[in-house]
């Protein structure tokens, strides 16, 4: 739909207006009493995301964001899915054996080695199916991807797929995954956010004490969180069976970011430090990984989901900013 047809359509005067970006892809601005978010289209992705009081955005995006067909945007809010990190990879091989109740082991899929890192959701086009405002001006909009969308050579399961953002003082996302189909698949997702900070050296994670995680860094190995997760090297974690709330405290912001979520049982704290970024090429050189965090809701690694014929499942997950 022209960017026209979309405003005609789904826009709200002083709430939500659809616009053409200068690279062409278009993005919806949702604008609130307590903030304003700016989404992407393409890939259903949150790229800003602005709160009353606060004269920092609480999402990044890097300076080389590449805004493309087709190209991953670094920052703001990816939606991995229908699976996470590289397909079929991210399970320890210990955790691979069929266990009672799995969903029958797919059969292989040609050409997986160049399956896009993190599903495809992220890269596909996705559609406007409705949009309104709520009695206390939280103002939402609602996407889908289409099957259509969805190639067939890398997911042939019948899935539906919608993402529901809503802007009020919390922002809130809502990704439902449905099996239409008759057979059972198995489901990886990640709802990946890249949080702006003062300096990663300075800020902690708090609300992971005491959970298991698989440090995926080098060799891959199981431990488990003693006290706040704080940063002075590469970073990149799956904690499992984490819990609902968790937080991220950044004195340099004088701000709490609560994140609240439910439907999603593990949580990925990633930070790529000095030389993985260089080598990214889109981390904002030479700095931008120190301004960057990621604390991602997921359903990953042990936390895959089998969903069962007609089922659906819903990842929500909320942000809130607090001063400290
Ligand atoms: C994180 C992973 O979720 O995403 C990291 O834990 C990965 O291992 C990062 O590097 C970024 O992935 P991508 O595909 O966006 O470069």
């Amino acid at each position: 739909m022209s960017v026209a047809g979309l405003n005609h359509a789904f826009g709200i005067a002083g709430a939500l207006v659809f616009e053409e970006r200068p690279e062409g892809l278009i993005e919806a601005r949702l604008a609130s009493t307590e903030g304003h978010a700016t989404i992407c289209l393409q890939g259903g992705h949150v790229i800003d995301w602005r709160c009353l009081g606060q004269t920092q955005p609480v999402l990044w995006l890097s300076r080389d964001a590449k805004f493309a067909a087709g190209k991953s945007i670094r920052g703001g809010i990816p939606v991995c899915w229908p699976w996470f990190g590289a397909y079929g990879a991210a399970t320890p091989p210990t955790k691979n054996a069929q266990q009672p109740g799995d969903a029958p082991a797919a059969p292989p899929l040609a050409g997986v080695e160049n399956f896009p890192t993190h599903g495809f959701a992220r890269t596909a086009a996705w559609e406007v199916v409705d949009s309104g405002v709520e009695h206390d001006g939280t103002v939402w909009l609602l996407l889908t991807l289409s099957r259509a969308a969805m190639p067939e050579a890398m997911w042939p399961h019948a899935a539906t797929l919608e993402l529901k953002v809503s802007l009020g003082a919390a922002l809130q996302l809502d990704l439902v995954s449905g099996n239409i189909g008759a057979q059972p698949f198995v489901l990886g997702e990640a709802l990946h956010t890249y949080f702006n900070i003062s300096d990663i050296g300075k800020v902690s994670v708090q609300g992971l004490q005491g959970v298991e995680y698989w440090d995926t860094v080098g060799s891959v190995e199981s431990k488990r969180q003693d006290g706040a997760v704080e940063f002075s090297t590469e970073t990149d974690r799956v904690y499992i069976n984490s819990p609902q709330a968790c937080s991220i405290e950044d004195p340099g912001f004088g701000r709490r970011i609560h994140i609240r979520k439910q439907g999603s049982l593990s949580t990925v704290v990633w930070n790529p430090w000095t030389a993985k970024a260089a080598r990214m090429g889109d981390l904002g050189q030479p700095d931008g990984w120190r301004q960057m965090l990621c604390v991602e809701s997921a359903n990953a690694w042990d936390n895959k989901l089998t969903l069962a014929s007609g089922e659906r499942h819903t990842l929500s997950v909320e942000y809130r900013v607090e001063p400290l």
